[in-house]
This record gives structure tokens, C-alpha cells and sequence, in this order.
């Protein structure tokens, strides 16, 4: 028998979510049946599409009920196995929510290599964020060299990569952000061409002065005014991926829009809807070979922002929403 805690959502949040829209749950678990493994969570992601998730209604996946966990993926270390597959001590990476441990089925859980890559990073850029990055960009987005490349949240675990690697591909690549720090950081420190302050710069001469000849590629993580921005100034032929909509998340009332998709028919222009998860195993096999040869060679670097506490999970949360997470936001939930 374990004594375990884990985050459940307590009630649907209207806006931001709030603190009062969690509880802290203690569980006694038991121990683990013949192919299971008992997890002890080491790292915990945050990702905005929990926010979705926190919504009544239709969407790709249910939505969370009343009293049920906090959905998420865990990097953690097996502390109990009960399975011929997975050892004690294997690290690992499993769907179990915003939990200190948990039991799962031997098929439910991936064995992580921690001998070259930081465990944490499984949650970032050699995870789901990274690979949306990789497909959103490569499979869509279609780059090629000399071509211009908007990306929005810029800094974050999506935007930074997206941003490198249309820089691999030769394009000129234009990132916006929310402060200065971030705008520094993509320029001096990832190589993207030029940033913009959304909320301090006008977003529309930015742009206009950066993208003299259109924008080819709009890796859209935001929507809201910087894609309507964008979309007036579309090159011929663009290609627009909407991965994200982080500015409505939040919204009471379904937003209206967009209503200019007239630049779509005067550029001959497409825009594609995408999810991570469609893109199976073969391709993302290929697609983590790329990225950690990318960052063994210097050619992405990503960066992370860990919150030390399971305790601290919700409060974490909100900084997506708000813009205070600089880089990939991750809970640290124990030592090994
Ligand atoms: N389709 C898929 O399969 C898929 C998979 C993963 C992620 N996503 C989406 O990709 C986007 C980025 O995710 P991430 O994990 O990389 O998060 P992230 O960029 O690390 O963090 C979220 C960032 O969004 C920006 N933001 C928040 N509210 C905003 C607003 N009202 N207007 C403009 N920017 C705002 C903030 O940056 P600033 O300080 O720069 O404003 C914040 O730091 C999200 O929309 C997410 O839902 C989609």
C-alpha cells in the first residue's frame, strides 16, 4: 500500500483558472498487479491544452469530469515492478496525470534512455511539444530557404523550436513574444531574425517592416490580433498551420472570427489544422533522431522552467496563460 496525492479538477473554471479549481487529493494505492509498475513521478508537465480539457463540451478529447485527476504525461522512475519488461530503476515516461506515483500497465508506459538526454527533456523538446514543432513545421509548413516565417510565443517550448528549425531550413524566421527578455533571448540567443513585443510594439508596422515581401509561413500558436495581423500580409502560396490558440483559451464567450480570410483566395494561400498526436510512431521515431542530433550539434538549444513542488502545480499553471513561464514549464515533483 502507497500513500499517494494527486490534483483533481474540482470545478470547471470560467477565465483563468484559479486554485479553487483544484484539490489535493490524498489516495492509498495498491501495490502493483502482475505487469504493472509503480512510478514515482520525478518531473510533471504543464501544457495549455490541459486548459481544454478543463472545459464542459465537445472537443478532440473528453473533457475532464468533476473530482477527476488532472490530466498530463509524468517522466519518473520505477520504484515497483511487477512486470518482466520494465526493472526497477528504469526511467520512464506515462500518462498519469498530476500525481506523485502511480501505477500503470507495462504497455502504457515508455522506457526513457537517461544516459544522453536530461529526463526532464522527454516532456519538452525530445516530447510532445517537440514534436509538434517538428511535423507542425516540416509537414505543413513545407519550408525552404530564403522564405519568411512568422511564429507566435516565440520563446516557449513550441514557438523556440519551430523557430530553429526553419532556421536549419534557410528561412528567415520572425518571432513574437510578450516581453523584452524574450525578445532577446530568441534573437541573441536562438538565431531567429527579428522579434516583436506584441504587447508593447505595433504588431501591424512590425510586421509590415519585417516581412516587406509577405510571410510564407505562419507557425500559429496564439491566434486573436496577431493572426489577423498576419493573415493581411500573406505572401502568394502561404502556408498558415494553426497549432494553437493560447489568447482564447481563456474566453467566456466563443471569440468571432476571423473575418479575413479574403487573403486567403487574393494569395492562393492555405491553412491546415494540426494535433501532435496523428502522426504515429514511425514518424516521431524519426523526427527525436533529428532533433537530439540538432542539439548534440548546437543547432537547437531549449530551455526550461521548472517549478520545484508538486504543491505548486496549480499557481504554476496560470504563468502559461499570463506569459510568466519562460521556456518549457515543468513541475519537479521529487529527486531520483
Ligand atoms: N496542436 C497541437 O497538437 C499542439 C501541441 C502542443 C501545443 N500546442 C499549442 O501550442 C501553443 C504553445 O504551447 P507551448 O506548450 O509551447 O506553450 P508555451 O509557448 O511554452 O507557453 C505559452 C505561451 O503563450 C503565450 N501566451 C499566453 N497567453 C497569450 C495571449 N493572450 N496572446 C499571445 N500569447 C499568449 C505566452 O508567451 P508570451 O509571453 O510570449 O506571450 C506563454 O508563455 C499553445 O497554443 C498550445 O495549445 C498545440
Amino acid at each position: 500500500m502507497i500513500n499517494n496525492q494527486y490534483w483533481a479538477m474540482s470545478s470547471h473554471p470560467e477565465g483563468m483558472p484559479k486554485k479553487d479549481n483544484f484539490k489535493l487529493v490524498n489516495e492509498i494505492l495498491e501495490e502493483p498487479q502482475f505487469g504493472q509498475v509503480l512510478i514515482k513521478t520525478l518531473f510533471l508537465t504543464l501544457d495549455p491544452y490541459m486548459r481544454g480539457r478543463m472545459r464542459p463540451g465537445p472537443s478532440y478529447a473528453p473533457g475532464l469530469k468533476k473530482d477527476e485527476i488532472m490530466t498530463g504525461e509524468i517522466v519518473g522512475i520505477v520504484e515497483i515492478s511487477n512486470s518482466t519488461k520494465i526493472p526497477i530503476g528504469s526511467f520512464v515516461r506515462a500518462r498519469s496525470g498530476w500525481t506523485k506515483y502511480s501505477v500503470k500497465s507495462d504497455s502504457e508506459v515508455i522506457i526513457l534512455d537517461h544516459s544522453s538526454s536530461r529526463i526532464s527533456t522527454y516532456l519538452g523538446v525530445l516530447g510532445m511539444p517537440g514534436l509538434t514543432a517538428y511535423h507542425g513545421l516540416l509537414e505543413i509548413g513545407q519550408p525552404k530557404a530564403g522564405e519568411t516565417l512568422v511564429v507566435s510565443a516565440a520563446s516557449g517550448a513550441v514557438g523556440a523550436l519551430v523557430g530553429q528549425i526553419g532556421k536549419i531550413n534557410g528561412c528567415r524566421i520572425i518571432g513574437t513574444v510578450g516581453n523584452e527578455v524574450k525578445a532577446k533571448y530568441i534573437t541573441e540567443e536562438l538565431g531567429f531574425d527579428y522579434a516583436i513585443n506584441y504587447k508593447k510594439e505595433n504588431i501591424e508596422e512590425k510586421i509590415k517592416d519585417f516581412c516587406e515581401n509577405g510571410i510564407d509561413i505562419y507557425f500559429d500558436n496564439v491566434g486573436g490580433e496577431i493572426t489577423d495581423v498576419v493573415l493581411n500580409n500573406l505572401a502568394y502560396k502561404a502556408r498558415v498551420i494553426v497549432c494553437g490558440q493560447i489568447s482564447q483559451y481563456n474566453a467566456i464567450k466563443t471569440p468571432i472570427g476571423p473575418r479575413n480570410l479574403w487573403s486567403l483566395i487574393r494569395t492562393q494561400s492555405k491553412i491546415e489544422g494540426m494535433l501532435v498526436s496523428e502522426y504515429g510512431d514511425k514518424k516521431n521515431q524519426v523526427a527525436l533522431k533529428r532533433i537530439s542530433k540538432w542539439i548534440l550539434e548546437g543547432k537547437v538549444k531549449y530551455k526550461e522552467d521548472i517549478i520545484e513542488g508538486f504543491q505548486n502545480a496549480p499557481d504554476a499553471f496560470q504563468k502559461l496563460f499570463t506569459g510568466e513561464n519562460f521556456g518549457k514549464l515543468l513541475i519537479k515533483v521529487d529527486d531520483i
